[in-house]
């Protein structure tokens, strides 16, 4: 029996429980640090909700709880906080993303890592989905050649979310590269198979998404009013951005998200290109083409429909309960989580100031290397890659 303990039990992490529980049915919850236990618990099914204990603190958790495992869903904000703590007890942690949202905090992150004996599995599905192991497994194999370029897009069909719910609160969130785009410069940099180092960024604000409170609505139908989104001065999310990237290896790339976007408008996925072959994906298409430049001809690949996050919530809880059981590594290590958060922080700043920004490298954390789709001993990429 694996017995969890809880920071946060959102709606997110009421979801991934289930995941934990669907992976291992013999997981329990061994506490729960939540100020609001009873909406938490409101959130578990009902036949799960006897017994279940509530703490004040991680340190009364652990001591009363007695957890194998940590796992930590509070908003963005308090990820890095919590998730030092997490590191001083050596035990496995799921870890929420953003996994910080400041510089400081992702360097306190990095430092509290560098020394720590448990595994982090940060909560990044898309990496892990059955399309992105496809992608990671034909271009290892060299189905363009050497890559070169990469381009990126997510066309957000559910962007209001990111004004009429709690992720409008910029305070918390920071903005939408590391709220949203944590996930894709992480997929982006785990198929290049490299590390980002150069980004200059754009961000659009306020032309279609306005605070209502500034303006009565229904004047300007170009634009979509919602109360207390903020300003461009006082710091919004984006109704737009994008990103110009350049990896360690030298590739090249480019990222757009776009959050007005509704319907049969979404695109979340790539092109990456090399010499020999192009190879283009669609999580919303759910399909991947390959088109060897050597012949006219395309190969589409489907991977099955209906999964969660494209699959890759099921993956991220197999994967973390087989790291609980010391029978794989994480498929989403900290090194990611926090690479990931370099890299938004100076998109972030770059579209801010105007300027292409160096991107925070690790510097305490010894790095596994970035390409671990492949990696054979990790037990939730081969259904993927078949
Ligand atoms: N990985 C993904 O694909 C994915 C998807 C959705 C959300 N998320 C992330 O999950 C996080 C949570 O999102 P959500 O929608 O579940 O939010 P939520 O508001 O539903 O959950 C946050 C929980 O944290 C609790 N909390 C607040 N302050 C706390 C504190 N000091 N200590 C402990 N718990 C505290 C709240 O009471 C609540 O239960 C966000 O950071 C979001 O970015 C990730």
């Amino acid at each position: 029996m694996i017995r969890l303990g809880i920071i946060g039990l959102g709606q997110r992490l009421a979801h991934m429980l289930g995941c934990f529980q669907a992976s291992d049915p013999s997981l329990r919850v061994a506490g729960i640090v939540d100020p609001d236990p009873a909406a938490a618990l409101a959130r578990l099914p009902e036949d799960k909700r006897a017994g279940i204990r509530f703490f004040d603190t991680v340190a009364d958790l652990l001591r009363e709880g007695r957890p194998d495992a940590l796992a930590v869903g509070t908003r963005c904000d308090l990820h890095a906080r919590y998730g030092i703590a997490a590191a001083a007890t050596g035990l496995p942690l799921f870890l929420e993303k953003p996994v910080a949202t400041t510089l400081v905090d992702a360097r306190a992150l990095e430092r509290a890592f560098a020394d720590a004996a448990g595994e982090v599995v940060v909560s990044f599905p898309l990496r892990v989905s059955a399309l992105a192991g496809m992608a990671k497994a034909r271009l290892d194999a060299g189905a363009v050649g050497r890559l070169e370029h990469v381009l990126a897009v997510n066309y957000v069909p559910y962007g209001n979310v990111y004004f009429d719910s709690w992720y409008r609160d910029h305070g918390v969130t920071q903005g939408l590269f590391l709220q949203k785009a944590t996930h894709d410069l992480d997929y982006i940099a785990h198929l290049v198979g490299a590390p980002i180092v150069r980004v200059a960024a754009m961000a659009q604000h306020g032309r279609v998404f306005r605070d209502k409170s500034l303006e009565p609505a229904g004047g300007d139908d170009t634009r979509a009013y919602f109360e207390r989104i903020g300003t461009p001065e006082t710091g919004m999310n984006e109704d737009a951005s994008s990103a110009l990237l350049e990896f360690a290896n030298g590739v090249q790339g480019v990222y757009t998200q776009v959050f007005y976007t509704k319907h049969h408008g979404a695109v979340r996925g790539a092109t990456l290109s090399g010499k020999d072959g192009t190879l283009r994906f669609d999580w919303y298409r759910n399909e991947l083409l390959l088109h060897r430049h050597a012949e006219p001809v395309t190969e589409l690949t489907r991977p099955p429909e209906g999964l969660n996050h494209f699959g890759g919530d099921g993956a991220l809880a197999d994967n973390f309960i087989a790291v609980i059981k010391g029978e794989a590594r994480s498929a989403s290590p900290i090194a990611a989580g926090l690479r990931s958060v370099y890299a938004c922080l100076a998109a972030k700043e770059s579209a801010a100031t105007g300027r292409f920004v160096a991107v925070q490298q690790l510097t305490d954390l010894e790095a596994p290397p970035v390409s671990l789709g492949t990696d054979s001993a990790s037990p939730i990429h081969s259904p993927a890659v078949a």
